[in-house]
């Protein structure tokens, strides 16, 4: 007992000996004279704002074009693609469908005899069930009014998300310098703007990639500035309404921002991914909304990415995980909250002003919106091992 006692005391000795403030380990001294909030893993920026011309360009087409009632259809638009979910799954479908039916038998009262009106009733009841508890996912075709709505609704926030991310890369790679974009479901262009703004020296391709083509001819109107016969804002930017077949063309920089919902099942989202992968030579960027299904969305494109398997190998090089969180383990977040990340913008001036919701709220001037990303690069680059030293 006595020395129990005595462990104790020593114990409580040894624990008085630190102070119990957090403390700054500040020996490295590798901020120098910078202040804490120079920090380089702080990455966050501050409102993000589309380029002049891009902004003005958009509030040009929209006025020209003049959509009535732009401003609800708008935000249903916005509503829409946020709570969109994955498409079922064919295998899962059937699953539930037959536990739903085995559910429905046995409520049936044991002495009954089957009939074929029961086995007629318990289809309908199996049918209904699946009706209500399953997500109807429905492909989403982007017509001239859709691209024009999504235009108002998405072109500055989904830029400025990119842009985010972009940012990573460039803060942390200094050195990288893409000559080479492939952005699929390239939209309006938001990903070629944000690409152009932090390395248009560089670049000397941009390839969009997107299977409307309202899309493409909307988002070579904005880089003319509005009118059909305007010079182009960037130069070398190329549409496609399909990836490039060739497996051997790399790009430095591929890219896809909310697009990989649109395909209609797992097995189109991962050969997606692996033409992706295939494609890229330096870094793959993926970006999709901060929801639960966004973040899964990216989950299932970094196993796809790590697991490797394509059949059409080019380039040897390893994938390994970039950001947000660089290493190759299960995301423990996986199945709690997104993994997200808010990000401020300013809006187009448009005429109304966006409600406060969960998707946009107003903060300190800005737009806030939630968004989720991954960036997988190959490994040769050695990016990112620089910090913390
Ligand atoms: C939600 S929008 C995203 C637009 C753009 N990335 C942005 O951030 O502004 C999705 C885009 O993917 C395109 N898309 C859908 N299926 C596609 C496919 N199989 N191949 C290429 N693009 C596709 C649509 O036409 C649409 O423009």
């Amino acid at each position: 007992m006595l020395s129990i006692r005595f462990r104790f005391l020593q114990i409580r000795t040894m624990s008085s000996a630190t102070s119990g403030k957090p403390q700054l380990d500040n020996s490295s001294n590798f901020l120098s004279e910078l202040p804490h909030r120079k920090h380089p893993g702080i990455l966050n920026l501050n409102i993000v704002r589309l380029p002049k011309e891009a902004e003005n360009a958009a509030e040009y087409i929209l006025k020209k074009f003049n959509i009535q009632h732009l401003e609800e259809y708008a935000a249903s638009l916005t509503n829409y693609l946020w709570s969109r979910k994955r498409p079922i799954e064919d295998t899962d479908l059937r699953i539930k469908a037959s536990a739903l039916e085995t559910a429905f038998r046995t409520a049936l009262p044991e002495s009954e005899i089957v009939t074929p009106a029961h086995n007629r009733k318990i289809k309908h009841q199996v049918l209904t069930a699946l009706r209500k508890q399953t997500y109807n996912w429905q492909p989403l075709s982007y017509t001239e009014q859709i691209s024009l709505m999504y235009l108002a609704a998405r072109f500055d926030g989904g830029y400025a998300a990119v842009t985010r991310v972009l940012q990573e890369i460039y803060k942390r790679v200094p050195d990288f310098k893409p000559e080479s974009l492939l952005d699929f479901g390239s939209g309006v262009g938001s990903v070629t703007w944000a690409t152009h703004a932090l390395w248009g020296t560089s670049v000397k391709e941009y390839m969009c990639v997107d299977t409307s083509a309202s899309m493409n001819q909307l988002s070579e109107l904005i880089l003319r500035g509005g009118e059909e016969s305007g010079d182009m804002h960037i130069n070398n930017v190329y549409y496609r309404q399909f990836l490039p077949v060739s497996p051997k063309m790399q790009y430095d920089l591929v890219t896809s921002a909310f697009s990989l919902n649109e395909l209609p099942n797992l097995s189109a989202r991962q050969k997606t991914i692996q033409a992706l992968w295939r494609k890229t030579g330096g870094f793959l960027v993926l970006v999709e909304n901060g929801t639960k299904e966004g973040h899964q969305l990216l989950m299932e494109a970094r196993d796809t990415v790590l697991r490797g398997g394509d059949k059409e190998i080019w380039d040897n090089r390893p994938a390994c995980i970039f950001a947000p969180c660089p290493h190759q383990l299960k995301c423990p977040r996986l199945q709690k909250l997104p993994c997200n990340f808010v990000q401020q913008y300013q809006s187009l001036p448009l005429k109304w002003v966006r409600t406060t919701n969960y998707i946009n709220t107003t903060f300190g001037g800005g737009v806030c919106r939630f968004d989720s990303y991954l960036i997988s690069h190959r490994t040769h680059l050695n990016a990112g091992r620089s910090f913390p030293s």
